[in-house]
């Protein structure tokens, strides 16, 4: 698969404002919505974190996050960012998501993602989310957002694997809320909705929101 940092280095050459796009915004709410109060929480991760305005918004709210982001370009971008928040309790870090996280287990009481995890093949995929279960607290909620299967790139360009495709560079799996009932097996589907809706200055995409929670009783079957 080809490597995917220098095209978003080049993206994060500019800098980008937050996304006012509503759809982004409620389901950053919903997330919060789902978490217990910022003094009895523990830190929250953000992947994929581009620029850092999602990341400083849940601190705003008095959340502590870690928030990680492939490309460097944009940890720089979010670090200037930070400047403007000297309160806000965030950590920027550069890392791949598709690398083991260099976290403890059970160290999130919430995890988020918005549109950074539909860039992996299947495999890679399911280690993620395996990731994902190890470093978030019983209990816990996962909310991410990634582009669908309804999305009008979705079969363009070359099929990589079924529902992946490599357009002008550009790798991305689309998925179906099929695909991503398998991947939370052994989590609580909260909420699988498939919607439509801006990101930045973007013509529409087919989304595809998950809100789950890792079950808070360990009696529960595990990877
Ligand atoms: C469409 S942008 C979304 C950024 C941010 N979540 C937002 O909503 O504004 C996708 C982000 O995912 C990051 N990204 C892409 N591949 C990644 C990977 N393998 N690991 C971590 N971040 C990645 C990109 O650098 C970019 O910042």
């Amino acid at each position: 698969m080809p490597s995917q940092q220098g095209l978003w280095d080049a993206w994060h050459g500019q800098a980008h404002g937050p996304d006012a796009e509503p759809v982004h915004r409620e389901f950053l709410d919903t997330f919060l919505s789902q978490l217990p109060p910022p003094d009895g929480a523990g830190p929250l991760l953000e992947l994929g974190c581009g620029q850092g305005h999602d990341a400083l918004y849940v601190a705003g709210c008095g959340y502590s996050v870690r928030a990680l982001d492939l490309s460097p370009a944009a940890i720089e971008r979010a670090n200037d960012n930070l400047g403007a928040h000297p309160d806000a309790d965030v950590r920027f870090l550069q890392h791949d998501t598709a690398m083991p996280l260099p976290f403890q287990d059970e160290a999130f009481d919430g995890i988020y993602s918005y549109l950074a995890l539909h860039y992996f093949d299947d495999s890679t995929t399911r280690s993620v989310f395996s990731e994902l279960r190890r470093v978030i607290h019983p209990g816990g909620t996962l909310a991410f957002c990634v582009k669908s299967v309804r999305d009008p790139l979705f079969g363009k360009g070359d099929l990589l694997e079924p529902e992946m495709y490599s357009l002008d560079g550009h790798v991305r799996h689309f998925f179906d809320p099929r695909y991503a009932t398998g991947l939370l097996r052994t989590w609580e589907a909260l909420r699988i909705t498939e919607s439509r809706g801006r990101y930045l200055d973007s013509r529409p995409s087919g989304l595809l929101q998950v809100i789950a929670r890792r079950p808070a009783d360990e009696g529960v079957a595990a990877d």
